[in-house]
């Protein structure tokens, strides 16, 4: 049985999931947010990381592909957590970490998923579409945007007048809720 499982979050944005998370795990027992990683380097995550006393790294895209795994290695990082991290993962990467791994999605995969769906355009896209409901997916990550096997779902209803922005607030709640809920649970049963 392992003793501490070291946690990395990959973000590029302003970082509220890698907070929540980072809040979750503060006073675990087992399980630790040892590293954010951006590739941003003005990413409000940077100062999440601060605020949590996390190591942070900034690895520009043109980097990542040959620094990513050191990186995560040197780190000691058992487990890697995608909160809105927009960029493809090496194949290096997603391999050692097969299984271990997870990235979180704004809307109910498989629909509205894959390239270019990301952040406001996905409930722009929900809301043309006339759809009543909307939701979080997470899933472990493989080669291909938004493709791997779906661990948990949880949907929102969308009332008529819920603009882009307002369903983006009830996914970001139901995120926060269930994000570092989930992984704490796959960890557990993974390693503990
Ligand atoms: C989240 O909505 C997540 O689903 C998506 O990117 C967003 C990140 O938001 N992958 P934040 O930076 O955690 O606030």
């Amino acid at each position: 049985m392992k003793q501490g499982v070291n946690i990395a979050v990959l973000a590029s944005g302003k970082g509220s999931n890698a907070e929540q998370i980072c809040h979750y795990f503060m006073l675990h027992p087992n399980i630790h947010v040892r590293l954010i990683v951006s590739n941003k380097p003005e990413a409000g995550v940077l100062k999440v990381a601060d605020h949590y006393t996390v190591e942070k790294v900034v690895i520009p895209n043109s980097r990542l592909e040959a620094d990513l795994l050191p990186v995560l290695m040197s780190a000691d990082i058992d487990f890697v957590v995608l909160a809105g991290f927009l960029r493809v993962i090496p194949a290096d990467v997603v391999k050692t970490y097969t299984g271990k791994m997870v990235n979180i999605h704004p809307a109910l995969l498989p629909a509205y998923g894959g390239k270019g769906m990301y952040g406001r355009l996905v409930h722009q896209a929900v809301i043309d579409a006339g759809e009543t409901k909307s939701g979080i997916t997470i899933h472990f990550v493989t080669e291909e945007y938004d493709k791997g096997d779906i661990i948990f779902q949880q949907s929102c209803e969308i009332e008529p007048s819920d603009t882009p922005d307002r369903l983006a607030e009830k996914i970001h709640q139901l995120e926060h809720r269930h994000y570092p809920v989930v992984i704490e649970n796959l960890i557990r049963n993974t390693y503990l």
